[in-house]
């Protein structure tokens, strides 16, 4: 199957110049955490409505209009179908992405009384929103990094709880929390519940259930961009008479019945909260993969990450001096592995597995800063803050994160093994600048100007040239960097 499903993603063609190499090295994409390349089919989907049917939607009585909005009309179907939604009862209303999408849930529960219970494990996404529109309480976390649930029950018990906004599966660990269980306990304490699904769209089979069912999910929020489908289209999951009880999110073309100078009728969602023209050709595209990932079977595509979740897990697991985050339990985690090189900062690891190896991991905090900080132990990280304004530490929290996807293999995990053995025992070839220094992101090493290797590792672009980064310092072979974390002890 695996061979199969890599030629349909042209992306596995894609190859890049690596240090010191005089071929061009395949790319090994572990970076699917981020965002995923389309596959064929996706990508004719999207350039055929672009090329044959671009119109705009609704309201347009010429064939193209009315091909195009059949199209569009039609993904809601495919999203319903796929996570096994009740069409009567519930809609999916179209966003441009997940932080979108979980921005609209939590200004649609804005309507209701009560505190918002969110977890130390969320994205910023599914945090900062809540926090926006009021009052927001944090469930704790295990020492394994998974959630604790006796905090969870104690909060429900002891708050007037409205909404549980939860992640279906972490972007730092891949850990999944028990969704079911935490969705009976929040309807018995008559709240609802809000799951990111931006990790899971893609890697897990879902079924959000029906109303009536104790453990079913209200709202679930997720993007195409993270399964295979182009930037710029994603969707939130939830009860139409909640969509309807609340103005639109952003009122405007599309979003009413009626209008006059003195009154208007609000549109039936999920028009309602579809303000404007939508990424129309995004949405087709996103409807295709989710066909695509469908056809493939979702439980397939679970027991292949497994299987490499568990090989790459027990691949840095065997190497001293690699530190792998979070609860390590294939059976509860997606394919996101985050780890840390002792004494090797998490930049630098990332920049020489990208500059000689073609290997793309990201690296940093991963936008779950509170999570990363209770990862490694951070006790005030207020203070790393502090110093790090004050110029006093270059190399603050964060790590590096692999993530698995649909066509990766044993052989592209077995080659990102052997690099981060070469990075353990400080054998990389390359210097490498410091070429921005912020807190936990846009750090970034690039290769030094002239260094060995630079001339033919270079991705062309443009021009044949690439600016490289004037450091504010260095570092590199030879210079011990400080100990992610440490610094902030
Ligand atoms: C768990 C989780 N939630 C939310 C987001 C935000 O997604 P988007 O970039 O689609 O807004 C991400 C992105 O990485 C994520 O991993």
């Amino acid at each position: 199957m695996l061979e199969t499903i890599r030629n349909e993603f042209p992306i596995c063609m894609q190859k890049f110049p690596i240090m010191g190499g005089v071929e061009e090295k395949a790319l090994i994409y572990f970076d699917h955490g981020a965002s995923t390349h389309p596959p064929r089919r996706v990508i004719d989907a999207h350039c055929t409505f672009v090329e044959k049917y671009y119109s705009n939607i609704h309201r347009g009585n010429h064939n193209l209009s009315m091909i195009a909005t059949d199209m569009f009309d039609k993904v809601e179907e495919v999203i319903m179908n796929f996570i096994k939604g009740d069409q009567e009862t519930n809609t999916a209303i179209l966003t441009t992405n997940t932080t979108c999408a979980l921005d609209l849930a939590a200004y649609v529960m804005s309507n209701i009384e009560g505190i918002t219970l969110t977890t130390l494990m969320e994205h910023h996404s599914n945090y900062l929103p809540h926090v926006k529109y009021g009052e927001v309480e944090i469930i704790g976390l295990n020492p394994d990094g998974t959630l604790n649930m006796e905090d969870l029950k104690d909060k429900l018990d002891r708050l007037p709880v409205k909404l549980v906004a939860v992640t279906g599966a972490s972007n730092v660990t891949g850990f999944m929390p028990d969704i079911p269980e935490i969705a009976r306990l929040t309807h018995d304490a008559g709240a609802r519940i809000l799951i990111d699904g931006a990790q899971l769209l893609a890697h897990h089979s879902i079924d959000v259930l029906p109303d009536e069912d104790p453990g079913h999910i209200d709202f679930f929020a997720a993007a195409g961009h993270k399964a295979y489908a182009p930037f710029g289209s994603a969707f939130l999951f939830g009860p139409r008479i909640l969509f309807d009880s609340i103005e639109p999110y952003i009122p405007g073309g599309g979003t009413v019945q009626f209008v006059t100078p003195r009154m208007n009728i609000w549109a039936k969602s999920p028009d309602r909260h579809q303000g404007g023209t939508p990424n129309i050709p995004g949405a087709i595209a996103m409807g295709e993969s989710l066909k695509f990932l469908k056809e493939v079977g979702l439980d397939k595509i679970r027991e292949h990450e497994k299987f490499l979740y568990k090989y790459m897990l027990d691949g840095l697991q065997a190497i001293n001096g690699v530190s792998v985050y979070g609860p390590k339990d294939p059976d509860r985690c997606i394919g996101v592995i985050t780890f840390n090189i002792t004494d090797i900062p998490n930049e630098l690891v990332a920049a020489i597995l990208n500059y000689e190896a073609a290997i793309a991991t990201r690296n940093g905090c991963f936008c779950a800063h509170p999570y990363i900080q209770s990862l490694l132990d951070i006790e005030e990280p207020e203070e790393c803050w502090n110093k790090f304004n004050s110029g006093e530490n270059l190399f603050l929290m964060g790590a590096v994160r692999a993530t698995i996807g649909i066509y990766n293999n044993k052989d592209e995990i077995d080659e990102l093994l052997r690099m981060v053995r070469v990075i353990r025992d400080q054998k990389w070839k390359g210097d490498y600048d410091l070429k921005a220094a912020s807190m936990c992101q846009p750090i970034r090493f690039t290769l030094k100007k002239g260094g060995a290797g630079t001339a033919t590792c270079l991705p062309k672009m443009g021009n044949g040239k690439r600016e490289m980064g004037k450091g504010k310092c260095e570092t590199g072979k030879g210079e011990k960097p400080v100990k992610p974390g440490a610094t902030c002890g």
